[in-house]
């Protein structure tokens, strides 16, 4: 009789204790999915560089990305820079003009949806993103052309949305910049 109950509480203690250890790590698993889907939802809206960020609905109005801004640039202290604007589906300017082995900082960003930036045979790849500008610094080496494909799909239009970019010596772009404050190939 007596070894029959204590057997029985032995099974209610362990039954207990079963009962503790599933609600804890039931806990854990929660924290853990909790964890997962914040910095998830979080990181994942966020632009792949730092973070900058422009109105969209006013790019064509005023700030850096106005339409007499946009192509390639030298700023006081003599940095090359390139104002690259995407809209679907095309990109501002649709060729870009770069000097041969010099520096040049790329800033751009999308006036509606999230388009692409590649520049093939180099490491320029980057998302555009509405509302953030891209920024990056790249030399391109070699006198040429390449082709700049949009490579996000951004709606109907989206494989037709190309640009290229156009390397030309130093030179060359020392005369283009001499003549024009901002220079491109269009
Ligand atoms: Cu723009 Cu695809």
């Amino acid at each position: 009789m007596s070894e029959q109950s204590e057997a029985r509480s032995g099974a209610e203690v362990a039954a207990h204790v079963e009962l503790e250890w599933a609600l804890a790590i039931g806990l854990i698993v929660a924290l853990l999915l909790a964890i997962i889907t914040f910095t998830t939802i979080r990181w994942s809206t966020m632009p792949p560089s730092r973070v900058e960020v422009v109105d969209p609905a006013k790019l064509h109005q005023s700030g850096e990305f106005v339409e007499s801004n946009l192509g390639t640039g030298v700023d006081q202290s003599n940095r090359v820079i390139v104002h690259l604007l995407a809209e679907q589906y095309s990109f501002n300017p649709h060729c870009l003009v770069v000097p041969d082995g010099v520096s040049v900082t790329f800033r751009a960003t999308s006036a509606d949806v999230v388009h692409g930036f590649l520049i093939l045979g180099t490491n320029v790849n980057s998302m555009l993103i509405p509302g953030y500008v891209s920024t990056f610094v790249m030399t391109l080496n070699g006198v040429g052309e390449r082709a700049m494909p949009c490579h996000e799909f951004c709606g109907v239009g989206h494989a037709a949305m190309w640009a290229k970019v156009k390397v030309v010596p130093l030179v060359e772009f020392e005369t283009l910049m001499r003549e024009k404050r901002r220079v491109s190939c269009v």
